[in-house]
């Protein structure tokens, strides 16, 4: 075995300065102590350390190798208020279950039905985009991209049409989003949710908005069934290999609550940001023109063009390179592990840095520019394990990874073709990092 070390604690007697600095801008918090001490450090708390791992090394060591010996982290405790015991909250046997039963509905042959109704939608969000480029307003591209990422996923997934619900399902995912953060970082928010405080009746209400929505979706299938083989049917007619009994109304809702949310606002992140760097970056946005002209000529990207939209593809990936919109994974060792001579003890949660891996200068050149080639493929085959892990790893990988990527090209492609975007917000957004990397402010688009 290798000679034991202690990890590198960050100001042991000022573990509230640090917590507090961590709240703040968890990003700058990472760095500037990767810096400081290192690929892995710790912060003493009164109720057990919390330990930041940065390198492409340990982030493969905690989820691929020793998997088996890690569980996720607190942080899914406090997601399963409102997501329950899903896909992504839940453990173990009942987790590998579950997955079993999703992964079909993400099958290459599923994906190719889905790329169409993906084409489809977001052909009609140019539609429409034609009547807001004639107005000549400004108008926020990432409330658009929640639209279409929404759209996305409610039809081909649960065959549903939420387009009504936007409005709610935007401000109740906000809301729960700073529930969650709050009560991740500050012991003081950890109050039980039956006291009526502000934040817990907010919560309250948008968590009933979602379920209402979620349950009407699931209840509108079971009174009028249809021959359909999207998720929400393959959920539905799952049977328990042992019992023979199908799921329950609470674990199809769990199921599809995660899924619904996990589904749309990563992806509408992602390609916010894209959009914002596209129009920062004319030189880009040209090269991308070009190869939508060779390959699309004017119509709507298939499945079979997903292969030829290679640039589109390298824009993708070094969005989610520059703003990964999980920006950390945290899990925590069951039994005490060593890592690279490092004692880990059990149940500490650990943050695996997504962020910081990827704007690393050791493993990227020159990481804060937006350099799509990155992505080549003769560049791509240079980028070491794991430097590179939008979407983890390991087998809790996330199961959307393919449907995403492939939703970012097409939504990309279909609007690059027809329109030309100029940033019209003042300032550079700044990062609003609460579950998921969001924007402190609006980024404001005009279509030209
Ligand atoms: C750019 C878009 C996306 C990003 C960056 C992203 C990122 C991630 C990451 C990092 C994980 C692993 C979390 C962990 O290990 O604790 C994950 C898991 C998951 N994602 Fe995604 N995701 C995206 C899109 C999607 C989409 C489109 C769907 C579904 C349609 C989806 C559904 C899920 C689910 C269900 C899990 C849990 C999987 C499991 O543990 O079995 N995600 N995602």
């Amino acid at each position: 075995m290798s000679e034991k070390k202690k990890i590198p604690s960050v100001g042991p007697w000022l573990f509230f300065v640090s917590l507090l600095q961590m709240g703040r801008d968890p990003l700058d918090f990472i760095q500037t102590n990767r810096e400081k001490y290192g690929d892995i450090f710790r912060i003493n708390l009164p109720i057990g350390n919390l330990v930041v791992v940065t390198s492409p090394a340990y982030a493969q060591h905690v989820l691929q190798e020793k998997n088996r010996n890690y569980q996720k982290s607190f942080a899914y405790d406090i997601l399963k208020i409102f997501l329950g015991n899903g896909l992504l909250t839940s453990e173990g046997d009942f987790w590998r279950k579950q997955r079993r039963l999703a992964q079909p509905a993400f099958h290459r042959e599923r994906l190719a039905e889905i790329v169409q109704t993906m084409s489809e939608l977001a052909g009609e969000m140019a539609d429409e985009w034609k009547e807001i480029k004639k107005e000549g307003k400004p108008f926020d591209i990432t409330i658009q991209m929640n639209r279409i990422t929404l759209d996305i996923v409610s039809k081909a997934l649960f065959g549903a049409d939420v387009r009504s619900d936007l409005e709610l399902v935007r401000n109740a995912i906000t809301v729960a989003n700073e529930f969650a953060i709050a009560r991740i970082r500050y012991l003081t928010k950890r109050i039980p949710l039956w006291i009526p405080t502000k934040e817990n009746k907010e919560f309250k209400k948008a968590a009933k908005a979602l379920d209402d929505l979620l349950y009407s979706i699931i209840d509108n299938r079971i009174a009028n069934p249809i021959e359909r083989h999207d998720l929400l049917a393959m959920l539905m007619e799952a049977k328990d290999e042992d019992t023979g009994e199908g799921m329950s109304h609470k674990q199809l809702r769990d199921e599809s609550m995660t899924l619904f949310i996990a589904g749309h606002e990563t992806s509408a992140l992602a390609l916010s940001w894209a959009w914002y760097m596209l129009a920062t970056h004319p030189e880009v946005m040209a090269k991308l023109k070009e190869e939508l002209k060779e390959v699309l000529n004017g119509k709507l990207p298939g499945f079979a063009d997903i292969p030829k939209l290679t640039y589109t593809r390298q824009i993708v990936d070094e969005t989610l390179r520059m703003f990964p919109p999980a920006y950390i994974i945290g899990r925590r060792p069951i039994d005490t592990d060593e890592l690279a001579g490092n004692v880990i003890n059990k149940n500490t949660n650990v943050l695996v840095a997504v962020y910081d891996i990827h704007h690393n200068p050791e493993l990227w050149d020159e990481p804060e520019k937006f350099k799509p080639e990155r992505f080549a493929p003769e560049n791509a085959k240079k980028i070491p394990k794991y430097a590179y892990f939008p979407f983890g790893g390991g087998p809790r990988l996330c199961i959307g990874n393919n449907f995403a990527l492939m939703e970012m090209q097409i939504v990309l492609a279909t609007l690059a073709q027809r329109f030309d975007f100029t940033l019209v917000s003042p300032q550079k957004p700044e990062f609003d990092p609460l579950i998921t990397l969001r924007s402190k402010t609006s980024i404001m688009m005009q279509l030209n």
